[in-house]
C-alpha cells in the first residue's frame, strides 16, 4: 500500500482527482491535506469521509511544522493542488497568491527533499504562457510569459520546482492544464457562475467583447492526466493538457442559455478584467504520446451532464452561495485565510 499526500484536496480539481483514484486503485492511500480557505469545501468529499483509504489533514502549506508531520507517513508522492486559483481575486490582492502558490510550493518542496519523498507532481497551469494571438498552440517549449498576478505566481512555482530538480535532483513534474470544468467547481468561475445565475434567472456578466478564447477540458480529464504524470511522466518534464475545444467566451455563454432554456436578454457585458489574456489553446501531443493520455469527454456531453450536476445538487449551490459552507469548519479560521 502506497501513501500519497494531496494538497489542496477539498478544491475543485483536486476533489475530483481523490474521488477518481480512490475509486479506481485500491493500492493507493490518500492523505488530504487542505487549509480550507473560502475554496475548499468539505462537502466536496462528504460521502468519502470514513473511506478506509482516505483521510483528511487540516493544515496549511506554508507551515513548515504541520506539512513535515504530514510527511511523517511514508509518503510516496506530493502532488500539489494547493493554490489561490481565481484571476479576478489575484488582481484585487495578489498578496494570498505570493503566500500559497509560491511560499508555500517552496516550504512543500523543501519539506518532500527532507522527508525523501520519492516524487512531486506540480499541477500548474497554461496560464503560465501567457496569451496567444489568433493562430498557435501552448507547447511545453512555449516560453512562459504570464499576465496576471495569478499566473505569474503559479509560473514562480514552476520555476522553483525546475530549479529543486536541476540542483538536488528532485524527481518532480509539472503538469499545465487548459480550463476546466465539471462538478464541484466553485460558483465565481465562468461555468459554474453563469450556470447558477441563469438558473436564478439572473444576469451572466461578459467582460469586454466577450471574444477571448479558452480550451475547455472535463475536469475527470484533467484528473487521470495529473494521474498519469504522477505514475508514468518522466521527472524534470512538464506535460500539457487540454481539450481541444477552444471556444469564444460569448459562444459559450449562448449555449449555456440555450441548454438553460433562457434568451439573451440575460447577458450583460461589463467591463474588461484588467490585463485579460486573449486566447488559449493547448497542444497536449506531448501527453498523449508520452503517457498514453487523451481527453475522453466530449464539450457536449460534458457540459450537459455539468448542468445536469448544478441542478442536481442546489443545497451545494444555496450553501457555497450563501457561505453557508463554512459552517463544516470554524468560520473565523476560513474567513482570516480568505481576506
Ligand atoms: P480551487 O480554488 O477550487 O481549490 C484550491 C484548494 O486549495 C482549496 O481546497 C483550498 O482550500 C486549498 N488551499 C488554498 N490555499 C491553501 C494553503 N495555503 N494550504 C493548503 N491548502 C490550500 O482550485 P482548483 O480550480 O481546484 O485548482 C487546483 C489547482 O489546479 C491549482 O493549483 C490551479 O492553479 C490548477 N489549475 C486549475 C485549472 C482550472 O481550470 N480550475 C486549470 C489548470 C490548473
Ligand atoms: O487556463 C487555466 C485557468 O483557467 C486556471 O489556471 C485558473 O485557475 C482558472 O480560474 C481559469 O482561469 P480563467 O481566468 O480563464 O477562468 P475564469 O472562469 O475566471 O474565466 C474564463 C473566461 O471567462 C475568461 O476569459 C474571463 C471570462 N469571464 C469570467 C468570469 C468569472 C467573464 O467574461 N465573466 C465572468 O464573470
Amino acid at each position: 500500500m502506497a501513501t500519497i499526500l494531496v494538497t489542496g484536496g477539498c478544491g475543485f480539481i483536486g476533489s475530483n482527482f481523490i474521488r477518481e483514484v480512490l475509486a479506481t486503485d485500491a493500492d493507493t492511500d490518500i492523505i488530504n491535506f487542505d487549509a480550507l480557505t473560502y475554496a475548499g469545501n468539505l462537502a466536496n468529499l462528504a460521502d468519502l469521509a470514513n473511506h478506509p483509504r482516505y483521510r483528511f489533514v487540516r493544515g496549511d502549506i506554508t507551515d513548515r511544522d504541520v506539512v513535515l508531520k504530514a510527511l511523517k507517513n511514508d509518503v510516496r508522492a506530493v502532488i500539489n493542488f494547493a493554490a489561490e486559483s481565481h484571476v479576478d481575486r489575484s488582481i484585487i490582492d495578489s498578496g494570498p497568491f505570493i503566500k500559497t502558490n509560491v511560499v508555500g510550493t517552496q516550504i512543500l518542496l523543501d519539506c518532500a527533499r527532507q522527508t525523501k519523498v520519492p516524487r512531486f507532481v506540480q499541477v500548474s497551469t497554461d496560464e503560465v504562457y501567457g496569451s496567444l494571438g489568433e493562430t498557435g498552440l501552448f507547447s511545453e517549449s512555449t516560453p512562459l510569459a504570464p499576465n496576471s498576478p495569478y499566473s505569474a505566481a503559479k509560473a514562480s512555482a514552476d520555476m522553483l520546482v525546475r530549479a529543486y530538480v536541476h540542483t538536488f535532483g528532485m524527481d518532480a513534474v509539472i503538469t499545465r492544464c487548459s480550463n476546466n470544468y465539471g462538478p464541484y467547481q466553485f460558483p465565481e468561475k465562468l461555468i459554474p457562475l453563469f450556470i447558477t445565475n441563469i438558473m436564478r434567472d439572473q444576469q451572466v456578466p461578459v467582460y469586454g467583447d466577450g471574444m477571448q478564447i479558452r480550451d475547455w477540458i472535463h475536469v475527470r480529464d484533467h484528473a487521470r492526466g495529473v494521474e498519469m504524470a504522477w505514475r508514468k511522466g518522466k521527472g524534470g518534464e512538464v506535460y500539457n493538457f487540454g481539450g481541444r475545444c477552444e471556444m469564444a467566451n460569448i459562444h459559450l455563454t449562448k449555449k449555456l442559455l440555450e441548454l438553460l432554456g433562457k434568451t439573451e436578454s440575460l447577458i450583460k457585458f461589463v467591463q474588461d478584467r484588467p490585463g485579460h489574456d486573449r486566447r488559449y489553446a493547448i497542444d497536449c501531443s506531448k501527453a498523449e504520446a508520452e503517457l498514453g493520455w487523451q481527453p475522453t469527454v466530449t464539450f457536449e456531453e460534458g457540459l450537459r451532464e455539468t448542468i445536469a450536476w448544478y441542478q442536481a445538487n442546489q443545497e451545494w449551490v444555496n450553501q457555497v452561495r450563501s457561505g453557508e459552507y463554512l459552517k463544516y469548519y470554524d468560520l473565523q479560521y476560513a474567513n482570516r485565510l480568505a481576506d
